[in-house]
């Protein structure tokens, strides 16, 4: 008989439900849900109500806390510690968005490398990360948890974080289970508003929120996390036909699922289930495994048993999927073997801020630079650098920062400083960060406000720092205006009136909307929230030592009007011409975004040539080769990524304008010139047919590439894929 046979069979159903309840613990340090953390007793884990635990920090508690559970309770059965390591535990990389802005792959699972490794040195066992929700509102705070607007991507970065942060065996002290969260749609929030309902048809469910997700599943993630809200009224932590049918039976998923915080005790919220009992039911039946912090599992479950909503099979299969995980961890051979002093040390020991500050640098995303403003000479007349952010630690590291170290935090100040050792650097607070609260502060602000315009008029270069303050970004933090807070606008408006040469340095964790403030500036460079290295590597992009690479992973709005904004909508019967009256338009703006998904500058210039093809006409089983050149046509080295989109011309049902199939970024000397090849199979030609099953529909299609979803740069192909030959 196996272990975990055994322990069934040994278990008391208290025992059992209690292996389903994770509690939220270490509220002195992370708080991370609605309610004050629920501090268990020593004595529930000695009993065995408890199985897991989040938030709990310190491999000396965490050990502690393990020590009960191995050693003074009645099966011996480990705790399962978890916590959100999302962009780093105490060495952070970029806030997810920012780190998406680099398209790199590589670096996007060495960073989940490194924070694995520092929290599994602290004794936890799981990630709630990667964030693997599409967003295309960024009204919505939590965009910049997650891999922008494109389902393409997501499945880039749900298959790198799922390897970095597991590594290849699940078992080794140094691998972090992955949550794929938050499953699913929950970026498509009615108006952007966290936790809101998703309207969103059953198409786009799949086509757009889902294919990270099966992506993370395919890699072999350990954990799915669903989402709080409800698609087109089915709350997704009760969703059986999602969870189960879906996800398992489909998908074949072999983890467990961890509901959101309280989220299963939600459902009575939702109006799913009439007490705690019926949300116990409908969870448990969706396929839900672990119940955090809701209370639904340990208050609800027996009830629910004994009104017979759910069988003790269902139970006793609950509670297998969980100890599986458990051992699959090696929790039960070694249960203090993360943050063991004595076990093995990683295969590779990695330079953790080399690599965070590689990270931030590739995210760095140069919207704008007029005349070539930057990089900035390292000597020269003064630098005036104003505004709210530039000694400010919490913004480089962003929401969700772990236990970002604060005393390794290098500040814009820092950084500078110590790129431009020999140029005068003058610095001006300029304003408050965040919304005025009172006469008091208002009147500091202005006083702030003189003295900053006043210097600026000194300098001979400006850079304005500015950017929406961490703690308005990520849960819970929903803009209906995602623009400049505080009085920042108002300097910045103030400070670019001087006419003198000025840069636009952004912290934000969202596309902010000021256009007319972005199209003043001589440049503006979108730092995100950088990371613990943030500081050397916008100076080291400030400075020319390195050229900025990011890319704009969500479209840059023109008005808060246009969104959702995004390169992939389908065209309308009426798709937009230039002076016809009955097109899809708006009267007051264009349709195109300020700045299309993509969009990024070097500090040179790139051409691309027309694709080439390796067959004109070809049969979805042969695929298809295209190849494209791409060049450095300017002084200097740079990277550049090159996108490769489709457009199904003809079809069952009106496909997206652009759809992406592929992006590479490629590092060019001045001059050289590069190949790029892309292999095509069949899946890149197929579409969701009428019944939601994949099929590949004969007919043409166009094949683009280029540096951005702007159609305008793009070179293309039309190519023609044949039916298969009907097999008699
Ligand atoms: C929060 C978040 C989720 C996080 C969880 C545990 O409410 O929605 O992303 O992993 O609770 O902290």
């Amino acid at each position: 008989m196996s272990r975990i046979s055994e322990l069934l069979a040994a278990m008391t159903l208290e025992e059992k439900i209690g292996q389903l309840v994770m509690v939220s613990l270490g509220a002195e340090t992370i708080v991370t849900g609605p309610k004050a953390a629920q501090e268990p007793s020593v004595a529930d884990v000695r009993a065995g109500r408890v199985g897991s635990a989040l938030n709990l920090v310190g491999r000396d508690r965490i050990h502690a806390l393990q020590k009960v559970a191995i050693e003074e309770s009645r099966l011996k059965i480990p705790l399962l510690f978890g916590l959100d390591v999302v962009h780093g535990y105490f060495t952070n990389a970029p806030a997810p968005l920012g780190e998406t802005a680099a398209f790199r792959p590589d670096l996007w699972e060495k960073t989940a490398r490194l924070a694995a490794e520092e929290a599994c040195d602290d004794g936890i066992h799981l990630t709630f990360a990667p964030m693997l929700d599409c967003a295309r509102d960024p009204r919505w705070g939590r965009i910049v948890e997650g891999p922008g607007e494109d389902p393409t991507v997501g499945r880039a970065f749900a298959r790198a974080k799922v390897r970095g942060f597991q590594g290849d065996d699940p078992a080794s002290p140094w691998s972090l289970a992955a949550t794929a969260k938050h499953f699913a749609a929950y970026g498509a929030a009615t108006a952007g508003r966290d936790y809101a309902s998703a309207e969103i048809s059953e198409r786009t469910l799949h086509e757009v929120y889902l294919p990270a997700f099966e992506a993370a599943v395919k890699t072999g993630c350990l954990a799915i996390m669903p989402a709080f809200s409800d698609i087109a009224g089915r709350p997704v932590t009760g969703d059986r036909r999602l969870l189960t049918e879906l996800v398992r039976e489909r998908w074949g998923f072999e983890g467990i699922y961890v509901s959101d915080y309280d989220a299963i005790g939600e459902l009575v919220a939702h109006g799913v289930a009439a007490d705690m009992a019926e949300a116990a039911a409908l969870a448990l039946k969706a396929g839900m495994d672990l119940d955090m912090e809701s209370r639904a599992y340990p208050d609800g479950l027996k009830v629910a048993l004994d009104r017979g909503l759910v069988s003790l099979e269902l139970i006793d299969a609950t509670v297998a999927r969980v100890l599986c995980v458990k051992e699959r961890l090696g929790l039960f051979d070694a249960p203090f073997g993360r943050g063991d002093p004595n076990r093995p040390a990683p295969s590779t020991r990695l330079d953790r801020r080399a690599i965070v500050r590689e990270a931030a640098i590739a995210s760095l995303t140069l919207l704008s630079n007029r005349d070539g403003l930057l990089p900035l000479a390292s000597t020269g007349g003064r630098v005036a650098v104003i505004g709210p952010f530039a000694e400010d630690t919490a913004q480089m590291i962003g929401p969700w920062c772990g236990l970002g170290d604060q005393d390794e935090i290098v500040t814009i100040r820092q950084g500078l400083t110590a790129a431009f050792p020999t140029r005068e650097l003058v610095f001006a607070r300029g304003c408050a960060p965040d919304y005025v609260e009172d006469d008091a502060d208002e009147e500091k602000d202005t006083a702030l406000i003189a003295e900053a315009v006043a210097l600026a008029a000194t300098a001979e270069v400006i850079v304005l720092v500015l950017g929406e303050p961490a703690e308005l970004s990520g849960e819970a933090a929903s803009r209906a205006d995602p623009t400049l807070t505080g009085r920042q606008a108002e300097l910045a408006d103030r400070v670019l009136a001087l006419g003198r040469p000025t840069v636009i340095l952004m912290t934000c964790g969202r596309p902010l909307i000021e256009t007319d403030l972005l199209e003043r500036a001589d440049a503006t460079l979108v730092a995100w929230y950088p990371g613990s290295e943030g500081g050397h590597a916008i100076a080291d992009v400030l400075a020319g030592s390195r050229a900025p690479a990011g890319r704009l992973p969500v479209s840059w709005p023109i008005a808060i009007g246009q969104i959702p904004v995004f390169f992939g909508e389908r065209p309308s019967g009426r798709p937009y011409v230039p002076g016809e009256h009955f097109t899809t338009q708006y009267l007051d703006i264009p349709n195109a975004p300020l700045f299309p998904f993509g969009h990024g500058l070097s500090y040179t210039t790139f051409e691309i040539e027309p694709p080439i093809v390796s067959a004109a006409t070809f049969r979805a089983a042969e695929g298809l080769r295209l190849s494209t050149r791409v060049r450095n046509a300017g002084e200097r080295a740079g990277s550049t990524t090159v996108y490769l989109f489709a457009r199904d011309v003809v079809a069952s049902t009106s496909r997206p304008l652009l759809e992406l199939k592929r992006f590479e970024t490629l590092e060019l000397a001045s001059g050289e010139t590069r190949e790029i090849v892309f292999a095509l199979g069949a899946g890149d030609f197929e579409l969701l047919g009428p019944d939601l099953a994949p099929c590949c529909e004969p007919g043409r299609f166009d094949l683009s590439v280029g540096f951005s979803a702007d159609r305008a740069g793009l070179k293309t192909i039309s190519v023609e894929l044949r039916a298969d030959p009907v097999v008699a």
